[in-house]
């Protein structure tokens, strides 16, 4: 339990990377996320005088990020943390944003793992990872709906299982050693509050036992480290997936191509519109993100495609 003995700032200042997520790997919606090695998000902070979280500046969004404090997650992030901290106390943070907003990436996840991990480590590091994780819920709950599968990857790394609220719901599962991931980000925005407002109520029972069969066959996979199975649990979605594919533009040419090209699954990251490949190899994986922009490029729209990795540690802390 933190104290005002035990949390005095243990250092002046303090930068933080998070990274990434790609959440929801198909069939786990709002449970399942992963965490890629780039790229991220840097949150740098310092002890205030004045009491409260000042966002001295943002760089990196091109102007877009909101500085309003109640919308912005690094704030509220860092506001949540320093209040379980050491209410009263004033720190001053600066964000620079890897990450391209309305993305699918986890961005508005990375800036508040970024915020709060530094807030913690700038006081000695008195919280656990439970508390800073839900520091960081309180922030994604503020600006996209609660959800833990963006944050709790950007905060643990690797792939992470959330079936609830406590730390012993939440679950670190295994990472295939030959899990290369292809991914492919169209110029256009999809805000995840839009992406969950299309989604169904309910569902009929036959899908439910469809769905939860697919999520419990991915989890067999990951144990296994069978990759086939893995990428096949990922494409059953029939319940999410086919409600956001309005959303975005491309989305069947881009899978059928990634298929072509050798991926073994193809899938929205997130709440899109990101998608992102499964593969076993990094030509593989280099050929997918060709073919996912040669899609782009014949319908006109802009794009931006990376390979990365499986990031398994989570934020840390940067060295400069
Ligand atoms: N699970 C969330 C969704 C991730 O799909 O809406 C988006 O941040």
């Amino acid at each position: 339990m933190p104290t005002e003995a035990n949390t005095r700032a243990a250092r002046t200042s303090i930068s933080i990377y998070a990274p990434a997520t790609v959440a929801n790997l198909g069939v786990g919606f709002d449970i399942l996320g992963l965490a890629l090695d780039a790229p991220g998000d840097r949150v740098t902070v310092e002890c205030a005088d004045s009491p409260g979280v000042e966002l001295v500046a943002i760089t990196g969004d091109g102007g877009q990020l909101t500085c309003e404090p109640a919308r912005n997650t690094a704030c509220v992030a860092a506001r949540e943390t320093l209040q379980a901290i050491r209410p009263g106390a004033g720190i001053r943070l600066w964000l620079h944003k890897g990450l391209p907003l309305a993305s699918g990436l986890g961005s508005s996840a990375a800036s508040a793992v970024a915020a709060a991990v530094a807030v913690n480590e700038l006081f000695g590091g008195p919280l656990t990872p439970f508390e800073v994780l839900r520091a960081c819920v309180e922030a994604e709950a503020a600006v996209s709906g609660r959800h833990a599968d963006n944050v709790a990857p950007a905060l643990l790394g690797g792939i992470v299982l959330v079936t609830g609220w406590d730390l012993d719901a939440i679950y670190r599962l295994p990472v295939p050693d030959n899990l290369y991931l292809a991914l492919v980000t169209p110029a256009v925005a999809v805000p995840t509050l839009a992406a969950r407002a299309v989604l169904p109520e309910n569902v009929p029972l036959r899908t439910m036992v469809h769905h939860t069969g697919s999520v419990a066959a991915l989890i067999h996979a990951l144990h296994t480290g069978d990759l086939a199975l893995l990428a096949r649990a990922m494409r059953q979605d029939t319940v999410v997936s086919p409600r956001r594919a309005a959303l975005i533009p491309g989305l069947d040419e881009a899978h059928a191509a990634a298929y072509d090209a050798g991926a073994l699954a193809s899938v929205i990251s997130g709440a899109g519109p990101t998608l992102c490949a499964l593969c076993d190899t990094p030509r593989t994986a280099q050929a997918v993100t060709q073919a996912y922009k040669e899609v782009y490029n014949r319908l006109g729209i802009g794009c931006v495609t990376r390979v990365a990795r499986p990031n398994l540690t989570g934020a840390r802390i940067c060295a400069d």
